[in-house]
């Protein structure tokens, strides 16, 4: 593992009007890393995401991407630095094809500005058509078909697949398992394995179930009411199985 660190909260507080969700978080993220942040209802985790993307004003602490703090940044510019955000609940436009919905995403991506990669100033070309047919197989033959038509399961991988083709650095994926099948969960993870380990992207998952991210991030994070409790190779979990029972009350 390199000591590079690409993503670091500090201490962040942050929340709606007066009441604080985050509550002195603190995590930090290596390039390439996987990590699942687990924890319960309203244990803080898209608030945590939010924060990171710039959508919700962090109140105290610092974010730093590459060192940098990014807590003034607009939203824009965080995620031209390599961060890519699929909140829970799927954002696709209905009315447009599946080629469109991923020619729209890769448009908004591929920008004149040149995207800084970990400091090295190379530009990091963004993920093509023909990867992602070559990812998600049944999407080729049926690129003209509307969005708004496709199964559940499907629009979140058309969704995820909208959120690679900029070739994020870092994915953060909100609840992407919520409410779909598990056969396409399963194929979904295997998608994500793939991807990120030939790409190189690092991986920020929550989700309320432990089981659909040990066994896909390297570590696991357990959130409680805005704070990390517990932070484990997701090895130690899966050999300890009461560590996450305490917490999460499985
Ligand atoms: N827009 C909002 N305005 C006010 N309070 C909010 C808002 N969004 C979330 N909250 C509150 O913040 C707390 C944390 O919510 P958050 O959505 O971050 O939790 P979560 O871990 O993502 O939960 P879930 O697993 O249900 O998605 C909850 O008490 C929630 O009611
Ligand atoms: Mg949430």
């Amino acid at each position: 593992m390199t000591d590079r660190v690409l993503l670091s909260l500090r201490g962040v507080f942050a929340g709606y009007g007066s009441g604080m969700v985050l509550q002195g978080m603190s995590l930090t993220l290596a390039p390439g890393e996987r990590v699942g942040i687990l924890g319960r209802n309203g244990a803080g985790k898209t608030t945590l995401m939010r924060s990171i993307m710039g959508l919700l004003p962090i109140k105290a602490g610092t974010i730093c991407i590459d060192g940098e703090s990014v807590a003034a940044w607009p939203t824009h510019a965080i995620a031209r630095s390599g961060l890519a955000y699929l909140p829970q609940g799927r954002e696709l436009f209905a009315a447009l094809s599946i080629e469109d919905n991923l020619r729209v995403a890769g448009l908004a991506a591929h920008t004149p500005v040149a995207r800084r990669v970990g400091g090295e100033g190379s530009v990091r070309s963004g993920l093509n058509l023909e990867a992602i047919w070559d990812l998600f197989g049944w999407m080729r033959s049926r690129r003209t078909e509307r969005a708004g038509q496709l199964s559940g399961g499907q629009q979140q991988q058309l969704a995820l697949a909208r959120a690679l083709i900029a070739h994020p650095r870092l994915l953060l994926l909100d609840e992407p398992f919520e409410g779909v099948q598990p056969s396409i969960v399963e194929e979904t993870r295997q998608i994500l394995r793939e991807v990120c380990t030939k790409h190189q992207i690092a991986l920020m998952i929550a989700e309320q179930d432990a089981e659909s991210v040990l066994g896909l991030c390297g570590r696991v994070v357990l959130m409680e009411r805005g704070m990390v409790v517990l932070d484990r190779p997701s090895e130690t979990v899966q050999a300890n199985p009461t560590l996450l029972e305490e917490f999460l009350g499985i």
